[in-house]
């Protein structure tokens, strides 16, 4: 299977909703207010949104398009050992479509943006999301703390980790 990863146009916020309803990260209930909030997020110039697209039509079926989307956030303050910067903001992949590689390669183009632009990047994460973490180990991500909260993002059981990287030398 072969993805396209570029980044998200307005046009892309049904085939990203749709990606999150799949995987039962949102609802139709909720699809609204999501749709409001990630086309600000495709026009804010200090936010990466990225799209994976299926480029094989023959096994993708029923017009797939796009199969999984990821976010950066950039927070101008400090919350405690959460300082401002830019921080990895969720990434989903459609069920059926998955350990194929395409999160790591969704988190390759926000790495590469974030340190086109910090020699520091970010990551909350919960702490039972052992897929995610194993995800971004890739990247040297470092526990910095564990916590019920950081900036406005809470946790699912309660408690969640701040992850760091630094940006390679080379
Ligand atoms: C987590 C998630 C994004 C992974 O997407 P994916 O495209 O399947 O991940 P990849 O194929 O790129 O996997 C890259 C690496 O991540 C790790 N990984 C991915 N899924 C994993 C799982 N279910 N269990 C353990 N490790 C996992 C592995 O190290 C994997 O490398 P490997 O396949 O060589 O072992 C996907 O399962 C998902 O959308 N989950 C729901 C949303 C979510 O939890 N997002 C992360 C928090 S914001």
């Amino acid at each position: 299977m072969i993805f396209a990863i570029r980044p998200a146009s307005q046009a892309d916020v049904p085939g990203i909703i749709a990606v999150d309803m799949a995987a039962v990260r949102t609802s139709q209930a909720l699809a609204e207010r999501f749709a409001a909030s990630l086309s600000a997020a495709v026009a804010d110039h200090v936010r990466l949104v990225v799209v994976a697209e299926a480029q094989d039509d023959a096994n993708v079926g029923g017009g797939a398009g796009v199969v999984g989307w990821a976010k950066t956030h950039h927070w101008d303050y400090d919350d405690g050992p959460a300082l401002a910067g830019h921080y990895l903001g969720g990434v989903t992949v459609r069920p059926d479509f998955r350990r194929l590689g395409v999160a790591a390669e969704l988190t390759a183009a926000r790495m590469a943006w974030i340190w086109e632009r910090a020699d520091r990047a970010w990551f909350v994460v919960n702490v039972q999301n052992e897929a995610s973490l194993a995800l971004h180990r890739k990247w040297g991500f470092r526990e910095v703390a564990r916590g019920p909260r950081f900036h406005t993002v809470t946790f699912d059981g309660g408690e969640g980790v701040l992850l760091q990287a630094a940006r390679p030398l080379s």
